[in-house]
């Protein structure tokens, strides 16, 4: 199982505001569609919460929301109550899926919390840039010197705004031998 984190972060590294986006750019949305369909995303249960009712579940992505409350059944997405259950759920899915030649995919999608929860277990981030400063309350975990930065693409929103798609990759762990 490969573990992915995907967010857009602005230049003072936010990603939430007030349990919202803090920015609304298109483009970067639909890269988000396009890395994520077909496979299993997992949110935190307040990220679940702040889909707009139209836009949830995601479509064509078994969406799984991690929440500590055993009770909670949500339309169109499973709840799970651990990370290994998240893990164990996207193996499910994986294995109920025609595409066996990809490796099995499970993309954390946020927020804050899932993010710091998933970050050691993570071989692959997707991060989008967004060029603003702006007022927030949930950050971007960080990305220490494990990562190294492995393809960066520039571009510029239609409204002007220029964003940048970074993606980084694990540092395999050595072994030195003496
Ligand atoms: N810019 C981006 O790319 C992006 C992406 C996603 C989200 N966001 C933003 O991020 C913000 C939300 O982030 P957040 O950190 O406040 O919340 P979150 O990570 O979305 O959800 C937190 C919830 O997840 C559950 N949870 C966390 N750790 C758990 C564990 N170990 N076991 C079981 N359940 C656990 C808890 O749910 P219960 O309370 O139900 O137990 C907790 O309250 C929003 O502003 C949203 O817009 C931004």
């Amino acid at each position: 199982m490969q573990i992915n984190l995907i967010f857009a972060q602005s230049t003072n590294k936010v990603i939430g505001h007030e349990n919202k986006l803090p920015w609304h750019l298109p483009e970067d949305l639909a890269h988000f569609k396009a890395l994520t369909s077909g496979q299993t995303v997992l949110m935190g249960r307040k990220t679940w919460e702040s889909l707009p009712a139209a836009f949830r579940p995601l479509p064509g992505r078994l969406n799984l929301v991690l929440s500590s409350n055993t009770a909670l059944h949500l339309d169109g997405a499973l709840t799970v109550n651990t990370p290994a259950q998240a893990i164990e759920q996207a193996q499910l899915q994986a294995a109920r899926s025609p595409n066996t030649a990809a490796l099995p995919t499970l993309w954390v999608i946020g927020g804050a919390q899932v993010y710091d929860l998933f970050m050691p277990l993570a071989s692959r981030i997707e991060v989008t840039e967004i060029e603003l400063t702006v007022d927030g309350d949930a950050y971007a975990p960080t990305i220490d010197a494990t990562w190294q930065e492995v393809t960066r693409n520039r571009h510029q929103s239609a409204k002007g705004l220029g964003y940048s798609f970074v993606s980084y990759q694990k540092i395999s762990q050595r072994i030195e031998h003496v």
